[in-house]
């Protein structure tokens, strides 16, 4: 990489050719205000508050935009830079509202943290405050255009993050204002609800209707972890306060989404309405009572020992985490010699031997084929990958035998039986990269590894800790019919519960770990209450293979317990030890066994 060599305040800098002096600035820890600008957008210096000096330059420069040369001189804060700084300000405050106590972000704004570090105590312009209507049709949020300062911010992370489109600038001059689809209330609009630019707006221009007023920045406490919705396995950020949940956003560092998430995963958990289990329960004659933690594992522990291994089912959705699958496996499979195990949905074959791609590969693809997959409705965030990849220029093939809603952005759409006609494209191109899922097998498969090295290939799969539940040996055919005693390991899961009750003899002692009610649990016999995404620890497994972290952000309620701590409490109460001496110890037990797995 080429290197420039300039001074900033004084200071000499080496920094990459063609990166901002912003950029080199804040690589050496030198702060230069921004408000338009934002790391994982494109720059537009349009605000003018990066403005610095340049030696030899006529008039002040953006950082933002503004690329480093060899022998540059910088000054960031000097007298002529602070009063533009100021003036920009001032322009600013004194146009619409900005009455901080009375906005939801005070506290928590750019625009307002800029006019504490400036001095702003008053402006020397009349102040212009026109009434813009507030539109609140959307369902999550509110669009307050009388806090916007129109730096664009949203509407670039609506185009170049979920490749939406839905936010343009309306109106000319001081009536300028964002809005949706060309003037469509937002809630009727074109919005798929990512909250994208919720996350990047500066201002209180664009708030979170759930969360509005209860908790500024400073109240609440932040932790890390990974959204548990499908297998994508998004990096979120969680804002706890009081052990309550009160906002889900996108980690911008997190490689897999780089800060997108969709609605599924921002707003979906918020909105949780099923009843949860928060006791042990245990059935005596014909009803469920609640029980302490060690009458239901020995309750449970004699039933499974009541039967032989041939007799015994165990069943698992996607929701268990690494850990749990590891617990569930070592149980059944190693220590009571079970066959019957399996998982609710079956796992898309990884294609043997071909090289793994990531979404943001996606971005460097020229052709993408996308078959038997709609990641539009079932992993969102795979889906604004696509389309932005489309937007830069790919082309995207689809090969579907249903209605996908990818199809609007594809330059051509085949059936199953002509994905040989998708491979043959594919080949002649640069950079083929194929996402495929369930709706493909056999064949179909095999027209696609023809691509060999030349493509990279990501399977979806259809659940979330799919990729781990396979590599654990879960993806085998399980019969719950044939089993006298079934332990169902079920998790937050609610979709699929019916459907398997539908499979279960009515003379099945049923053994449930489950956080929520639901026919299923009503049915068992024995139910051991298991956290929710926001109180567990341990990992998961997404569909690039990627093992990543969940972290606890609040405490667990009532009596509940992580669905591993629960297994782990099992096994010991099966065999008198307990099979791991920590949470660490079996993360890396299962992480080896899904890392190893043969592909
Ligand atoms: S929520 Fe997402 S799709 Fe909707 S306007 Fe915002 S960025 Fe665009
Ligand atoms: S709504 Fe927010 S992000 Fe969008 S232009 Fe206005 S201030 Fe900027
Ligand atoms: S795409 Fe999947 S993992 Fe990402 S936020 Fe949405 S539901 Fe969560
Ligand atoms: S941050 Fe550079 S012009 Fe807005």
């Amino acid at each position: 990489m080429e290197m420039v060599n300039l001074t900033i305040n004084g200071r000499s800098v080496s920094a990459p050719s063609g990166s901002t002096i912003l950029k080199a600035a804040k690589d050496v820890g030198i702060d230069i205000p921004t408000l338009c600008d934002h790391p994982s957008l494109t720059p537009i210096g349009a605000c003018r508050m990066c403005t610095v000096e340049v030696e030899g330059q006529r008039t002040l420069v953006t950082a933002c935009t503004f690329p480093v040369a060899d022998n540059m001189v910088v000054q960031t804060e000097s007298p002529r830079v602070v009063k533009a700084r100021k003036l920009v300000l001032e322009l600013l405050f004194s146009e619409r509202n900005h009455i901080c106590p009375s906005c939801e972000s005070s506290g928590n704004c750019e625009l307002q943290e800029l006019g504490y570090r400036y001095g702003i105590d008053h402006w020397k312009y009349p102040a212009i405050t026109k009434r813009f209507p507030i539109d609140a049709t959307h369902r999550y949020m509110f669009l307050e255009h009388n806090r916007c300062v129109l730096c664009g911010r949203c509407e670039r992370g609506c185009g170049e993050l979920a490749a939406n489109h839905t936010l343009g600038l309306g109106n000319r001059g001081s009536d300028s204002i964002i809005n949706c689809d060309a003037m469509t209330p937002w809630g009727s609009s074109t919005c798929v609800s990512c909250g994208t630019c919720l996350q990047l707006c500066p201002t209180g221009a664009i708030s979170d209707k759930r969360s509005a007023f209860m908790g500024r920045d400073t109240e609440t406490e932040r932790v890390k972890s990974t959204c548990n919705r499908c297998s994508i396995g998004c990096g979120i950020e969680v804002a706890t306060r009081s052990n309550n949940v009160l906002r889900i956003e996108g980690d911008w560092e997190a490689v897999v989404n780089g800060g997108r998430l969709c609605e599924n995963g921002r707003f979906a958990p918020l909105f949780e309405s099923r009843k949860r289990i928060t006791k042990p329960l245990v059935k005596t004659g014909d009803r469920q009572t609640e029980a302490t933690w060690d009458k239901a594992l020995s309750t449970a522990a004699e039933l499974l020992g009541s039967v032989g291994g041939a007799e015994i089912g165990a069943v698992t959705t996607s929701d268990a985490t690494n850990e749990a699958l590891y617990l569930l496996s070592l149980i059944f499979r190693d220590n009571l010699k079970v066959s019957n195990v399996g998982m609710v949905n079956g796992a898309v074959p990884v294609l043997p031997g071909l090289p793994c791609g990531s979404l943001q590969d996606m971005l460097q693809s020229d052709i993408i084929i996308a078959a038997g997959v709609d990641p539009v409705s079932d992993q969102p965030v795979a889906s604004f990958f696509v389309k932005r990849a489309v937007d830069l220029g790919a082309r995207l093939i689809l090969v579907d035998d249903k209605e996908n809603e990818l199809a609007p952005f594809a330059s051509k759409k085949l059936g199953i039986n002509e994905i040989s006609t998708a491979a043959d494209i594919a080949g002649e191109a640069a950079s083929p990269f194929v996402l495929y899922g369930a709706g493909i097998a056999g064949d179909a498969m095999r027209a696609l590894a023809k691509l060999g090295d030349k493509a990279l290939f990501l399977a979806l799969q259809p659940g979330v800790n799919t990729y781990a539940a396979d590599a654990l040996g879960f993806n085998n055919g399980f019969t719950p019919k044939s089993a006298k005693v079934l332990f169902a390991q079920i998790g937050e899961e609610g979709l699929t519960t019916g459907h398997m009750l539908a499979g279960i003899d009515d003379k099945t002692a049923l053994i449930v770990q489950a956080s929520y009610q639901s026919p299923l649990t009503q049915r068992a016999d024995i139910v051991l209450p298991a956290t929710i995404w926001s109180e567990r620890k341990g990992s998961l497994t997404n569909s690039e293979g990627r093992v990543q972290k969940v972290n606890q952000a609040i405490k667990p309620q009532g009596e509940v317990k992580s669905d591993w701590e629960i297994l782990s409490l099992l096994a010991e109460t099966l065999t008198g030890k307990p099979p791991v001496t920590s949470l660490e110890e079996l993360s890396t037990l299962a992480q080896q066994k899904i890392t190893n797995k043969e592909i």
